[in-house]
């Protein structure tokens, strides 16, 4: 029985992710920040449709201090349900977005970008891969956006660009362990990104189904299918790449 984490299960592509591994017989402990209430109903959801077993667990990404406490709840966990010390895979998911100009730009707009879309994996991996079992793997959600240049979004391409370099300097030094870490980049996908821009804005959807060669923008359970294919073995010869996941976006 493998046993994934998903950080940022409560919406989006890591609720669909959490989705597709339950469907695979894969059992998922599961992370949300501020909804409570869906994360659990994911469980709920991954549960009654699988079989698989699942777990919500409370994740600040900015609050790095918290990551021990959080790494020994897991283990706590991994023993009580699964009677493991150790666990498959990790899927860096959770992440905010947001565009503010270059001319108007915060120190703390660009801090909280960077605490929970970089740092925060970054230290988040390095307390988890200590008990990750040796031949895992570790997917990373980037985005389209690092090779981008839409107006206000540098912050975020920008530090997506780097999440995505370091997916490939850490595929290097897991290696000797067997760990594979590669990197999804999600083109504009429907989920509830932005605090659900695309449910409030849907006319913001049109313009971006037209930069795609398909018509349509993602919906995050294109992205949860690649995700958990390329944590699969499947997958086993596949190390540092960062795969585009955008429908053609752009192209
Ligand atoms: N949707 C897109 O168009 C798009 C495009 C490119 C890349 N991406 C990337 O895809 C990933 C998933 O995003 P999504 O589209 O699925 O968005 P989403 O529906 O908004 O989901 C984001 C998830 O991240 C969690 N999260 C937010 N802030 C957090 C924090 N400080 N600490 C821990 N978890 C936090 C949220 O938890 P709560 O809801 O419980 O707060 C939620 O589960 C992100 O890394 C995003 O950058 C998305």
């Amino acid at each position: 029985m493998k046993i994934a984490i998903v950080t940022g299960g409560s919406n989006g592509i890591g609720k669909a992710t959490a989705l597709e591994l339950g469907k695979r017989g894969i059992s998922v402990i599961l992370t949300y920040n501020s909804y409570k209430d869906r994360a659990e109903a994911v469980v709920k959801e991954v549960e009654q449709n699988t079989g698989v077993r699942a777990v919500a667990l409370k994740l600040n990404l900015t609050q790095i201090s918290t990551f021990e406490g959080f790494a020994l709840e897991v283990k706590q966990y991994l023993n009580d349900i699964w009677d493991r010390t150790t666990f498959d895979y990790l899927v860096n998911n959770g992440g905010i977005g947001g565009p503010m100009m270059f001319n108007e730009m915060t120190e703390e707009y660009f801090d909280n970008i960077l605490n929970t879309n970089f740092k925060g994996p970054v230290f988040l991996t390095q307390h988890l891969v200590r008990f990750m079992d040796d031949h895992g793997a570790i997917v990373n959600t980037t985005s389209s956006s690092k090779n981008q240049s839409f107006p206000g979004y540098s912050a975020y391409g920008s530090l997506k660009a780097a999440f995505s370099t370091w997916t490939r300097y850490i595929a290097k030094e897991l290696a000797p362990r067997n760990i594979r870490v590669n990197a999804v980049s999600p083109g504009p996908t429907h989920s509830n990104f932005g605090d659900g821009v695309f449910d409030k804005h849907p006319e913001f959807i049109k313009p971006l189904a037209e930069q795609s060669v398909f018509g349509r923008i993602g919906q995050p359970e294109d992205l949860a299918k690649v995700i958990v294919n390329v944590l699969s073995d499947d997958f086993g010869w596949v190390t540092a790449q960062d795969i585009e996941v955008s429908g053609g976006h752009l192209l």
